[in-house]
């Protein structure tokens, strides 16, 4: 294979940063490009997730110490330094997840700009705050912002960069720790991942990595940390909520989506459909956010299709280190199966398969044309259900009403897309559907890339939000320290009937004075 990280002992060299505590069972991961064995990683202990927050206990004490210029310092070296080191970066997210360059450059942008933004931010979200105390110029409250302690990060294969990493530069500016339990599959890019944050000034012990399987020790993550930030299937996100609520422990959850893309009548079909085939096709339709059910206007609904059937047939599918296909593989062998059935089940009810709607096992094992369905019905599995590959579904509405109402209808409410002429007519479309993230004439990218704004899921799509400030305020405990000077609250040798009397005027007049005493 046409990269240097093919390599046995280039990657054991990666391994020598896990947490491994004795002996244990390996697990054998493949490259998606070829089915061959590319490693074996240790398939991680209780053992070893105790030892990993153990070390990273120590380290955090003193790095929540230091000045949060002298945190953030270390994203901002680390956002250059994953721009330096993207070719490596590149080629190891491609061979381990089978994606195409275009889409694993999109993890190496992601984690440089995320980088930036909290190297910017965290200083002032992270100050204390004067807010306002009970009694006006007599109480004085104070907001500190305190580190929760160490945070367990559980991430999914799809993005193995992105996803590793993206939610630890927020909680180490914070003044956290972090352990990592990436997906197995893809082990070895967040090792990398994470070695560059060491080479960017972060001292080694505060993130460490374990490895091994979700249902053993990620489960044993979510017991032995403060916070737990998860990404991945709604089914495990359930357990990792259900776990961390047994422990009084904060979590997000970024899970899935079946994401509807609207195109309102004014929309311009061409565009429409170069834009919804991005939506749909990224990383081979194996991302969270991207698009499975696309709600088309009467009057524009054959010009649109013939357009995107179009765009769909385009694309260039194929594996390979260098920028040429647009379009990689799927991940495993697992999503490939999942990706036929929901295509046969449809056409055996009776659904239309435009474009694609093949493997290519040319390509190699796991690789499936850009696809595109008509005529899915309620009892068809791809109606409702998450593919999270690359087959998409066109339905034909008579108005805007019908597309909002039909978006809508989803126990998933992750992200939406609105095509149109008109950006204002858009955006206020884009209120009235129930996703935590929408996108007027962009598919996906516009609202994830907005790093200074809040992204996650409505419904089973997930709890809790990343990015923007709320990104950064989950990894704290917010405190408040209340100094009372002069009167103080209580009635003191006043009757109590007076007390309550006087209390009651002075709040009914505080009510009335806008913003006092801050
Ligand atoms: P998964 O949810 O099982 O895996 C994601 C991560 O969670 C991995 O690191 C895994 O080891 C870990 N995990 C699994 N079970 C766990 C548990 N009980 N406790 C703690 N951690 C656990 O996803 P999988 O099996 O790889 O993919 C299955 C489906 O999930 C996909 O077909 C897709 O529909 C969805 N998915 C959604 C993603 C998203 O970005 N929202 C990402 C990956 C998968
Ligand atoms: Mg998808």
């Amino acid at each position: 294979m046409d990269t240097e990280w093919a390599d046995a002992d280039r990657l054991a060299g990666l391994r020598d940063d896990l947490v491994v505590t004795g002996d244990r069972a390996s697990i054998s991961v493949e490259a998606p490009y070829t089915g061959d064995e590319l490693a074996e990683i240790p398939a991680g202990t209780e053992a070893d997730i105790e030892a990993a927050v153990e070390r990273v206990e120590t380290a955090q004490e003193a790095w929540a110490e230091r000045p949060v210029e002298e945190r953030t310092a270390v994203l901002d070296r680390y956002a250059d330094r994953v721009l330096d080191a993207q070719a490596d970066v590149l080629d190891l997210a491609q061979l381990e997840a089978g994606k195409s360059r275009r889409d694993a450059f999109e993890e190496v942008l992601d984690v440089a700009a995320t980088a930036d933004h909290y190297a910017t931010v965290a200083d002032d979200l992270l100050a204390s705050e004067g807010r306002r105390g009970v009694l006006p110029g007599l109480t004085k409250a104070t907001v500190h912002r305190h580190p929760k302690g160490v945070v367990g990060i559980i991430s999914p294969w799809n993005y193995p960069v992105t996803l590793a990493i993206s939610d630890a530069l927020p909680a180490l500016a914070a003044g956290n720790g972090v352990v990592l339990k990436p997906a197995e599959q893809t082990t070895h890019v967040a090792l990398l991942a994470r070695r560059l944050l060491v080479d960017a000034g972060l001292p080694p012990e505060l993130f460490q990595v374990v490895s091994g399987e979700g249902e053993r020790v990620g489960a044993a993550l979510v017991d032995h940390v403060d916070y737990v930030a998860f990404t991945g299937s709604t089914r495990a996100g359930r357990e990792v909520a259900a776990a961390a609520g047994r422990n009084l422990v904060d979590c997000s959850l970024e899970l899935g989506g079946k994401n509807p893309l609207l195109v309102l009548d004014d929309a311009d079909p061409e565009k429409a459909a170069r834009g919804a085939a991005r939506a749909c096709y990224a990383n081979a339709g194996q991302l969270c956010i991207s698009t499975e059910r696309l709600y088309v206007h009467d009057d524009i609904y054959d010009e649109f299709r013939d357009a995107f059937v179009a765009a769909a047939r385009d694309l260039r599918l194929g594996g390979g280190f260098s920028y040429g296909p647009e379009v990689g593989s799927l991940q495993n062998e697992a999503q490939l199966r999942k990706t036929v059935e929901h295509v046969e089940d449809a056409v055996e009810k009776g659904a239309d398969v435009l474009a694609g709607g093949r493997e290519r096992p040319d390509l190699g094992p796991y690789f499936y044309e850009p696809t595109v369905l008509e005529g899915v019905t309620p009892e068809m599995t791809a109606f409702d259900e998450e593919t999270f590959g690359p087959v998409a579904s066109l339905y034909r509405v008579d108005s805007t009403e019908a597309a909002i109402e039909r978006a809508n209808d989803s126990e998933y409410g992750l992200n939406a897309s609105v095509w149109t002429s008109d950006p204002e007519r858009g955006a206020a479309v884009g209120q009235r559907i129930d996703c935590g993230t929408v996108n007027v004439n962009e598919g996906y990218a516009a609202a994830w890339a907005s790093i200074d704004a809040p992204m996650g899921g409505m419904g089973d799509s997930g709890v809790g939000r990343r990015h923007g400030d709320e990104g950064l305020l989950r990894f704290t405990e917010a405190q408040t320290v209340a100094v009372q000077r002069g009167l103080r609250i209580d009635p003191g040798p006043l009757p109590q009937a007076l007390w309550a009397k006087a209390m009651s005027g002075g709040l009914r007049l505080l009510g009335r004075l806008p913003g006092w005493a801050r």
